[in-house]
């Protein structure tokens, strides 16, 4: 069944056109890898998912769920299921990584079973307990792509759309990050993956997609 499908996307920044005619679609339980050269427009593409830019013309659509999208605005998405994990992880800095975690839930408005909520992502990223009172800031760079994970994952989403989760983290951080991926997979959360070290996360994908100057193209 199909979980998500873009439909005809042009858009860009200002007059500057970055997206031309993208269209695709996934399925439940998908992975999608999303690939291409630097300012290929991978990050433009999970921005205009996200509802962060919108498409220029009325053949733009974004589909989720069977609903359309295309005009929801990042709070409603996220309580649809869909959440999108930035390039650069956007913490909380001056907060406890568990303080993060309350905080990204209450943003899809459910405050209901917190703690339980939090023991669920804690089952599924458990090297975050020994950081739980640590201040966000005081995290190296793979303790914070996991709290960006975690706090995904607060909101128990359908689809997770991840932009670079394993950039500027080391070879057995990287293992550690993919491992958690490949649980959250296991447990049926679909995702969309932009990655540029391929070796390390290919073994994830179900489908491979490819920008290429704001076109698409399937690899398989
Ligand atoms: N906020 C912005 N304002 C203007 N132009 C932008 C903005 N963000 C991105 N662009 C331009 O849009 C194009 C696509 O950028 P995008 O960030 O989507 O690429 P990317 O494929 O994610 O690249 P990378 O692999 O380096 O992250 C680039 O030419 C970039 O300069
Ligand atoms: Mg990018």
């Amino acid at each position: 069944m199909t979980l998500l499908k873009v439909e005809h996307i042009n858009t860009g920044y200002g007059k500057k056109q970055t997206l031309f005619d993208v269209s695709f679609e996934m399925c439940r339980n998908e992975t999608v890898l999303l690939v291409g050269f630097n300012g290929s427009g991978k990050s433009t593409l999970l921005k205009t998912i996200y509802g962060l830019l919108k498409p220029w013309d009325k053949e733009g659509r974004i589909w989720f769920n069977g609903e359309n999208i295309t005009t929801c605005k990042p709070s409603q998405l996220i309580v649809k299921g869909l959440v999108y994990i930035p390039q650069q992880n956007e913490l909380f800095e001056d907060l406890k990584v568990k303080e993060n975690l309350e905080l990204s839930s209450m943003q899809s408005n459910n405050k209901k079973g917190l703690k339980s909520r939090i023991d669920n992502v804690l089952d599924h990223i458990p090297k975050l307990k020994t950081v739980l009172k640590q201040e966000c800031k005081r995290l190296s760079g793979g303790e914070r792509k996991l709290v960006s994970l975690a706090t995904a994952l607060m909101n128990q989403p359908k689809l997770i759309m991840l932009d670079e989760p394993l950039a500027g983290i080391s070879p057995k951080d990287s293992t550690n990050i993919v491992s958690q991926l490949k649980r959250l997979k296991n447990d049926g959360v679909s995702m969309i993956l932009v990655e540029h070290r391929l070796k390390d996360i290919n073994s994830l994908a179900t489908k491979v997609i490819r920008l290429e100057l704001g076109k698409l193209y399937k690899e398989n």
